[in-house]
């Protein structure tokens, strides 16, 4: 099993720690305040392959690159204006951009797939201050295996991949609980490749642009990591339940009850107060719960598709998508 040190206790050396492991090429499972990363030196061909390795995930699949501040962004990508503004407004937060890769970047290919762009954001919360001592850009998709559900607590990600890691850094719960959403802009165009943890909306409102969302889930693989089978339990998956079968796990929204659901093998809501943030924290963890109730499906009831809605919705989707 890994060692787990808990930043609110031992911060100092969670971060000697954590820099000793990454200098040695190995990964490290760290906390953002979207889901838990499993992050390596994004500059070191053989730390990122082991990242690829633990994961199980197909070598076609570019990693984001995760920086302290926007010096360290500027030494590896060029920004246009509105990808700057975007940059300047959220960041620390959950907001990815896919911009051009400089010349004098080192970040290695491994990490972008070989694309000439790369996937780039800085998130806020400890991990930040790991890769502010460490001094280069960390590599890091979320800390589960591919295909399964992010984690987004270090029980979590210990329960998966805890026995071939060394070093998870715990802490506490992700506040938003859903991966950064990733935005493009080309040609002043400003194109959403996933939705995520920061309202497309608020996009919308600072810029002043429409975003242009992608098809239907999975429908273009933009974002190469977009699988429509990403994200999914181990139980089948039946979305916009209006009622709950014998046996299948139940997961709503809202605090209104379902026909059925004595039956069921497990009733969670999302957020009986009906926030779509608290449902948004809460989603993957309560996919686990659901999967070990041991239920063969899992039936969801509606669930709102504005603001945070619609991320939510896009991990259902393909939560529930045929399995490949
Ligand atoms: O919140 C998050 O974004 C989390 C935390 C750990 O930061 N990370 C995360 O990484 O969700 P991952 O690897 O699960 O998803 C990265 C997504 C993939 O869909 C990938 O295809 C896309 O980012 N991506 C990365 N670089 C890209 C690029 N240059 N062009 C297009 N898509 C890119
Ligand atoms: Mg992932």
């Amino acid at each position: 099993m890994a060692e787990i040190i808990d930043t609110r206790t031992e911060p100092e050396r969670a971060i000697e720690k954590a820099c000793a492991v990454l200098s040695d090429g190995e990964p490290v499972a760290i906390p953002t305040e979207t889901v838990y990363g499993l992050a390596a030196d994004a500059t070191t061909p053989d730390a990122i392959s082991r990242i690829y390795e633990m994961k199980g995930r197909p070598r076609f699949n570019p990693l984001i690159c995760h920086v302290c501040d926007l010096a360290m962004a500027e030494a590896h990508v060029t920004f246009d204006p509105v990808s700057r503004r975007l940059a300047e407004a959220f960041w620390p937060g959950p907001l990815t951009l896919i911009l051009p890769q400089r010349r004098e970047s080192t970040v290695h290919t491994l990490a972008s797939a070989g694309l000439d762009t790369l996937g780039i954001r800085m998130p806020d919360g400890f991990s930040r201050r790991v890769i502010a001592r460490f001094g280069r850009p960390l590599a890091a998709p979320s800390a589960n295996t591919s295909g399964k559900i992010s984690p987004t607590s270090a029980a979590h990600v210990q329960a998966d991949l805890g026995s071939r890691l060394k070093l998870i850094l715990d802490a506490g719960p992700a506040a938003i609980g859903l991966e950064s959403t990733i935005v493009k802009v080309e040609n002043g165009r400003l194109r959403l490749l996933r939705p995520g943890g920061l309202d497309a909306a608020e996009i919308e409102a600072l810029t002043g642009l429409a975003i242009e969302r992608p098809e239907a889930a999975g429908a273009v693989i933009e974002a190469p990591g977009m699988l429509a089978s990403h994200y999914a339990p181990g139980a089948a998956v039946r979305l916009d339940a209006d009622e709950v079968r014998k046996g299948e796990a139940l997961i709503r929204f809202g605090g209104e009850a379902l026909p059925g659901e004595a039956d069921a093998a497990i009733v969670l809501d999302l957020s009986p107060g009906g926030s779509l943030r608290e449902a948004a924290a809460n989603l993957f963890d309560y996919m686990k719960k659901a999967d070990a109730s041991g239920a063969a499906t899992i039936a969801f009831g509606p669930i709102p598709s504005e603001g945070l809605g619609e991320a939510i919705i896009d991990r259902l989707q393909r939560a529930a998508a045929p399995r490949g």
